[in-house]
C-alpha cells in the first residue's frame, strides 16, 4: 500500500503538542489485524483536548489523534471481517494510546470493529460517531435503570454539543419530554427543532446551598458535570437517575447524600471508550431500531478536511458551535 496522509501529534521537548498533516505508510500505524480505508471520522471534544493539549488524553507521541472513524476493510487477518466491509470503530483507545481516526488509513484490532449497522451510512456513523453511541449508551442505562416516557421531564445539559444534541433528538424520538439546559438561549430554535419541548439557562443551575431542591426530572443527561451536576442530583425526582457522561464545565461534583438516601437518586457511570463489545453493538442496533435519531442532518455543525481539521479544535473548546463536526477522509 502506497503512503496515505494522517493528522498526527508530536510532543516537542518544551512540552508543546503540534498536529501536523504528515504522509505516512502502514509500517508507521500501531498494530492490528484489521486496515480499514477511513472514509469519515468526526471531532469530539475529547480529540479537541487531545489534538490541542489542552487535556492529558494522549498516552504516547506522535500519534494519529482522532477517537472515531467509518470506512471500509481494506484487509483482515481475523476471518470476522472480509476486504469491503463496511464498518466503524469509537473509542477502545483509538486517538489515546493506538493511531486514531484522523487518517485515510486505519489499522485497528479485530476486537474493536463493529460492523455497520444494516439502514446506517458510513456518513450517519459519524455524525452519530462518540458522542451519538454515548448519549445512546446513558440512554439505554437510564432505561435499565427504570426510565420510561411519561414519568416526567428528562433534562439534557449542554444541550447544543455533540452528546446533547444527539440526546435531545433520541429521546423525543422515543417519546420523553426532553428539557434542554443551555448557555446559549440564542440556540433555542435550533434546541426545539431536535426536539426540546422547552429550553432553560445554564443559568438556572446555581448553587442554592440546599441538600434537596423541589423536583423536576425524572431523568437527566449531563455533559457538564461540576456545579450543573451537584444541581441535577438536588433537583431529580424521586428514583430518578443521573446519566453521568462529561466534564465540559468541571469535574468536580459537591453534594450531599440527602438525594441518594432521601430520594432513591442514582448517578449511572457512562464511559464509551471501554464499553464492552456485545453492549457496543446492541447500542449501535438500536440506533437503527428503536433509538434511530430524526434529525441527524440538523446536528452537522460543518464537514471539514484533514488539511481544515486543526481550525476546529479552537471552536469545539470554546463551546461556541452546536452539533457535530464531520470529517470526510477521502
Ligand atoms: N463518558 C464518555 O464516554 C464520553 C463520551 C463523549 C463525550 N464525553 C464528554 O462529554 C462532554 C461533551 O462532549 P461533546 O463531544 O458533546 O462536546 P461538545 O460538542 O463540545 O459540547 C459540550 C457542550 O457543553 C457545554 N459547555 C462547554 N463548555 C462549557 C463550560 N465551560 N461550562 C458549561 N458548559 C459548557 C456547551 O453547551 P451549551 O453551550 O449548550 O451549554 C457545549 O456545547 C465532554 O466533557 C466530553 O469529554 C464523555
Amino acid at each position: 500500500m502506497g503512503p496515505f496522509r494522517a493528522l498526527r501529534i508530536h510532543k516537542d521537548t518544551g512540552g508543546a503538542m503540534h498536529a501536523v498533516l504528515e504522509s505516512l505508510t502502514l509500517d508507521d500505524l500501531s498494530s492490528g489485524e484489521v486496515v480499514i480505508r477511513g472514509r469519515y471520522s468526526s471531532v469530539n471534544y475529547k480529540d479537541a483536548l487531545a489534538a490541542t493539549g489542552k487535556g492529558r488524553i494522549m498516552r504516547r507521541f506522535p500519534l494519529v489523534a482522532g477517537v472515531d472513524v467509518a470506512g471500509e476493510v481494506i484487509s483482515s487477518m481475523d476471518n470476522r471481517f472480509q476486504a469491503g466491509d463496511q464498518v466503524l470503530v469509537t473509542g477502545c483507545g483509538l486517538g489515546e494510546s493506538h493511531d486514531g481516526g484522523f487518517s485515510e488509513v486505519v489499522r485497528v484490532p479485530a476486537d474493536w470493529v463493529v460492523p455497520l449497522p444494516q439502514g446506517m451510512t458510513l456518513f450517519d456513523a459519524m455524525v452519530l460517531g462518540t458522542a451519538g453511541f454515548t448519549a445512546a449508551l446513558a440512554i439505554d442505562r437510564m432505561e435499565q435503570n427504570g426510565l420510561v416516557p411519561g414519568q416526567g421531564p428528562v433534562v439534557v445539559t449542554g444541550a447544543t454539543g455533540g452528546v446533547g444534541s444527539v440526546a435531545i433528538d433520541l429521546l423525543s424520538g422515543r417519546g420523553y419530554e426532553v428539557i434542554a439546559l443551555t448557555r446559549k438561549l440564542e440556540a433555542a430554535d435550533y434546541l426545539k427543532l431536535l426536539g426540546a419541548a422547552d429550553v432553560l439557562d445554564a443559568k438556572t443551575a446555581t448553587d442554592s446551598g440546599k441538600p434537596l431542591e423541589a423536583v423536576r426530572w425524572a431523568g437527566a443527561i449531563d455533559s457538564v458535570g461540576g456545579e450543573v451536576l451537584g444541581w441535577l442530583t438536588r433537583t431529580l425526582q424521586p428514583w430518578g437517575s443521573i446519566a453521568s457522561i462529561g466534564l465540559a464545565g468541571g469535574s468536580e461534583l459537591h453534594t450531599t447524600v440527602m438525594p441518594f438516601i432521601l430520594r432513591g437518586v442514582s448517578i449511572l457511570g457512562i464511559t464509551s471508550a471501554n464499553c464492552p463489545m456485545q453492549r457496543r453493538i446492541k447500542i449501535w442496533e438500536r440506533l437503527v431500531t428503536d433509538l434511530q435519531p430524526q434529525h441527524l442532518a440538523s446536528i452537522i455543525a460543518g464537514q471539514v478536511t484533514l488539511e481544515e481539521l486543526s481550525d476546529v479544535f479552537a471552536t469545539v473548546l470554546s463551546g461556541r458551535h452546536h452539533g457535530r463536526y464531520i470529517v470526510d477522509l477521502q
